[in-house]
């Protein structure tokens, strides 16, 4: 049965590595039916969790009201959630880690999470693949943390500039990793 996925992207390069891979991924899984939500989040406004534990008060998921909570209620109905990001500086870019640290107003609010699956897909300039371990690690700690099942990951070394990722399997990888859903 086709399950309900939101990918959330990471990068703000339309033409970039890591959206290349996503719409690989997302071409896969609607062939496969699924039905993919997809926020590209560096495109959108989303600041920063400011911690005041007031989730939900407002009968909005976060009271700073912003494209946040256009992408909340998405992440409370998927099955599957996809995060598709570049390596900025051995780390989460700020764009998506607003997102992920946004998530926590679920978490605050009470809201079953639980039992989702997850996948990443992320690429870095450089050729050593530990580089992709500071996406990687916090991503698979933050699933474990929540009760999601990490059933992929895609992590491609090596791609600077857009349009790297073709002289890599990058694509094709994202394309298999919705055979695991
Ligand atoms: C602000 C910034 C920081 C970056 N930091 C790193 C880094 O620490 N290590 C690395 O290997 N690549 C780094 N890169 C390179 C990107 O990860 C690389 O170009 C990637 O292919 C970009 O993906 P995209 O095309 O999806 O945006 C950085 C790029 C930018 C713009």
């Amino acid at each position: 049965m086709g399950k309900k996925i939101v990918v959330m992207t990471g990068s703000p390069r339309k033409n970039g590595n890591s959206f290349a891979m996503t719409d690989a991924f997302i071409q896969a899984a609607e062939a496969k039916g699924h039905t993919v939500k997809r926020f590209d989040t560096a495109m959108m406004k989303v600041g920063g969790c400011r911690a005041c534990e007031t989730c939900f008060q407002t009968g909005k998921p976060c009271s700073f009201d912003d494209d946040f909570n256009t992408i909340a209620p998405a992440i409370l109905e998927a099955d599957v959630l996809v995060f598709t990001m570049p390596v900025y500086w051995y780390s989460i870019p700020a764009q998506i880690k607003a997102v992920i640290d946004r998530i926590y107003s679920l978490v605050v609010g009470g809201k079953d999470i639980a039992g989702k699956e997850c996948a990443l897909i992320a690429c870095c300039e450089e050729e050593d693949r530990t580089v992709l371990d500071g996406v990687r690690i916090p991503l698979e700690r933050t699933a474990a943390l929540n009760k999601w099942k990490m059933i992929g990951e895609v992590l491609i070394p090596g791609v600077l500039k857009a349009g790297d990722i073709d002289k890599t399997d990058g694509c094709r990888q994202a394309a298999e990793l919705a055979d695991k859903i």
